[in-house]
């Protein structure tokens, strides 16, 4: 088995958005200018993971780390360059888009575990989800569109956790989440780490992505302007400001 787990080659990804150079109906009529341009959101990334290490992905607003994880995960289709993944993870939760606003907690709980294959083993999952969120069982019966922020963090998190995938991918869980979630989630994401997952941690925060991470990623308008030791990295990150 190859001892890298993601290998992320010369990557580029590109969006079309609103064109905010269209400023008439006779600018279209006359097809002077597209109501859409092309912007480049990933240009040339390249990034290896190897089994058992963290890597923490960092940058303003923006910068594309998001987009960087959701091409990891399958869901954007790069239309240059390779991704390369050896390993098994939950693309829906990594990305914290998973979660139906229509359903109860209790639903996405059962649907997700449905989508992963775990609701087979049964038991102490649900139980397990529910207790590491500490929703109560009034607010599991809720559409999840009446949650706040952070106890949807809450929820995604829980199920996430329930996934034995290879690979746990996290970005901003704990930015959410209020003091007392935010160390449990560090203490879980360290056992997790002692159990030689591979993490991929998208944060804010560069003091958590240094002490989380071995190396880090360092994006500025959809490049990887450093890469490296998570320390220096995060040092860098700092000095952007
Ligand atoms: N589906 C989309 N269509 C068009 N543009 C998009 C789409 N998704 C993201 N973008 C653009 O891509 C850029 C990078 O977005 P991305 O969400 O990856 O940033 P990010 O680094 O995760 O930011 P944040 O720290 O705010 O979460 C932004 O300019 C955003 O407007
Ligand atoms: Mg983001």
């Amino acid at each position: 088995m190859s001892d890298v787990i993601i290998s992320v080659e010369d990557v580029h990804v590109s969006f079309w958005q609103n064109n905010v150079g269209v400023y008439s109906i006779k600018d279209l009529i006359t097809l002077r200018k597209s109501p859409f341009k092309s912007k480049t959101i990933l240009d040339g990334i390249s990034v290896e993971v190897k089994r058992g290490e963290s890597l923490g992905i960092i940058g303003r607003n923006g910068s594309g780390k998001s987009t960087l994880l959701r091409t990891i995960a399958g869901i954007i289709k790069p239309e240059k360059g390779k991704v390369t993944v050896n390993g098994t993870f939950a693309p829906i939760l990594a990305i914290g888009a998973g979660i139906e606003q229509e359903l109860t907690g209790y639903e996405n709980i059962s649907m997700l575990l449905s989508l992963y294959g775990t609701h087979k083993k049964g038991g102490d999952t649900i139980k397990n989800i529910k207790e590491f969120s500490e929703l109560s069982d009034e607010v599991l019966r809720m559409p999840v569109k009446q949650y706040s922020s952070g106890m949807a963090a809450r929820l995604a998190f829980s199920i996430s956790l329930a996934n034995e995938s290879d690979i746990l991918i996290i970005d901003e869980v704990l930015a959410v989440g209020d003091q007392g979630f935010q160390a449990k989630c560090q203490e879980k994401i360290f056992q997790i780490k002692g159990q030689g997952k591979t993490i991929l941690f998208v944060s804010h925060f560069p003091d958590d992505v240094a002490r989380i991470c071995n190396k880090a990623i360092l994006l500025e308008h959809g490049k990887m302007i450093d890469s490296g030791n998570s320390i220096d990295v995060c040092n860098h990150y700092k000095k952007l400001f």
